[in-house]
């Protein structure tokens, strides 16, 4: 029978007197094959766990003199009795009675069982897949993945498949890339006939829908031809947009908060061996990685919440006080760079932090226009909210929607947003359009939060980022 070297571990370690088979076969690729004259020893990963399974064959076998020359990478299936061997550093090996041989790496194959490099292992990231730290993080994001959908759904949210291909820019950055059949720019005599791209956010067509079933998610795959070659912007990401109506800011930040929460307890929960494995790896070791996420994930702490125009009074503080920063000419209005993000929850609040009411002329269109502040009817803000973390700055992006349509026709001119295109999403307004709130979360960046790794070339299989199309 075929088990996996997870299950065998899950099996030893619960203490139910659960009992092991005697008889398996584990199909998996060789890490390591020592040898002597008379016996050999294989360390098997399956795919399964970070932990290998520890297999003893000797000179009995029919294939012998084969599998003490197979090499690191070839795929085989070994079968054999499993013996406990408690104190010994694996609770169990394999005692083999048989071994096929399905393809023997060449010996020049890539991941041999020294350290790699991460950048390496992105120049193999055919391969990377194969070693421990990678093995740790997709298991991870797959985990993250269930996380989310459980989350929502438990809570009632409808999982909503918002378009791929679409004609609007809902961010306004004009960051799209262009889906096309031709090679002129003639885009009335295009595929749609009209321009077309890959979507930048799913919220505009969530709008439509959270007008009815009022409480939806997106969940796919987003694209943005942001030419920022950072560790934390990719051209193609997964975001996950809640919309849900009859909701204000402050509800958007209590779903936000709870969200992160629940999901980091998920991954505490189901993926112990590959955070344990994550934290022994970790390059920064200020803290622990799974403390890290133990406290962040408390019921007791509540997000940080603070406005920008606190923000900034801080940050001005902060370089009266001596602290340097490259972008200095900080005042109310500007753009909070990302030095400045981190410089906020990393030194000052030291937690996840959420930033409210920014300016509107530097956040988008559809933000809903806070009542003015009497005391600086200069500063006008909108309902928004970034959710900024330790490490890795903005995690989140949302907002209150503008429900009022006469306002969100005079952003659409202030915004110099082009062309009737975005009619339908306006026209909502009209129609019985209940107050909607709800934010976008990078899947990625989050996954950086929880593994620690700090690159998000190294969260997502095969990374897009410009000038890097490999695989
Ligand atoms: O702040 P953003 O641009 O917000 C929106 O797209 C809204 N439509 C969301 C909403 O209200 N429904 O993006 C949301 C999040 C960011 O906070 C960040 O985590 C992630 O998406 N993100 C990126 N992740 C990786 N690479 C990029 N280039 C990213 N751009 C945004
Ligand atoms: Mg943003």
């Amino acid at each position: 029978m075929i088990y996996t070297i997870n299950n065998l571990f899950i099996n030893t370690n619960e203490k139910s007197n659960r009992k092991l088979p005697e008889q398996i076969t584990i199909n998996g690729w060789i890490r390591s094959n020592r040898n002597g004259k008379n016996v050999g020893f294989l360390d098997v990963n399956d795919g399964s766990s970070v932990n290998n399974l520890q297999a003893v064959y000797n000179m009995k076998l029919e294939n012998w003199k084969a599998c003490t020359s197979l090499t690191t990478g070839s795929a085989i299936s070994v079968s054999g009795n499993l013996l406990l061997t408690p104190g010994k550093s694996q609770p169990f090996e394999l005692q083999v009675t048989n071994i096929i041989i399905y393809n023997v790496a060449d010996p020049n194959y890539p991941i041999q069982k020294k350290e790699h490099t991460n950048e390496f292992l992105r120049d193999n990231a055919h391969l990377r897949g194969r070693t421990n730290t990678f093995l740790a993080v997709f298991k991870i994001r797959d985990q993250v993945s269930w996380a989310i959908h459980k989350f929502f759904h438990n809570q009632n949210f409808v999982y909503l498949h918002s378009p791929i291909i679409t004609a609007n820019d809902a961010e306004g950055a004009g960051e799209n890339f262009i889906v096309t059949t031709i090679t002129n720019n003639k885009y009335q005599d295009d595929f749609f006939g009209q321009k077309a791209s890959l979507t930048v956010s799913g919220q505009l067509n969530a709008e439509a829908y959270a007008q009815s079933l009022q409480k939806v998610y997106t969940f796919g795959p987003t694209f943005r031809a942001e030419n920022s070659n950072t560790s934390r912007h990719a051209a193609e990401f997964w975001m996950i947009e809640p919309e849900f109506t009859f909701a204000n800011l402050q509800d958007n930040i209590k779903l936000a908060q709870a969200l992160i929460k629940s999901v980091i307890n998920d991954v505490l929960d189901n993926c112990l061996p590959e955070l344990t494995w994550l934290n022994q790896k970790q390059v920064t070791k200020e803290q622990p990685l799974i403390d890290k996420l133990k406290v962040v994930a408390g019921a007791k702490s509540d997000f940080k919440v603070i406005t920008y125009s606190e923000v900034i009074d801080l940050l001005i503080n902060a370089q009266g006080a001596g602290k340097e920063f490259e972008f200095k000419d900080i005042k109310w209005g500007i753009d909070l760079q990302s030095e400045h993000e981190r410089y906020l929850c990393e030194e000052i609040t030291k937690q996840p932090t959420f930033v409210i009411n920014y300016p509107q002329s530097i956040k988008a269109f559809y933000m809903k226009l806070n009542a003015m502040d009497v005391n600086h009817p200069e500063q006008k803000t909108v309902a928004a909210m970034d959710l900024l973390v330790p490490g890795i700055g903005e995690l989140i992006g949302g907002s209150v929607r503008e429900d009022n349509y006469e306002q969100l026709l005079s952003n659409k001119k202030q915004f110099k947003i082009a062309g009737d295109g975005l009619q339908w999403y306006f026209d909502l307004r009209k129609y019985g359009y209940a107050p909607s709130a709800g934010f976008g979360l990078g899947l990625e960046r989050l996954l950086m939060f929880i593994t620690g790794i700090s690159n998000i070339r190294d969260v997502i299989p095969f990374p897009r980022t410009p000038n890097n199309l490999s695989f």
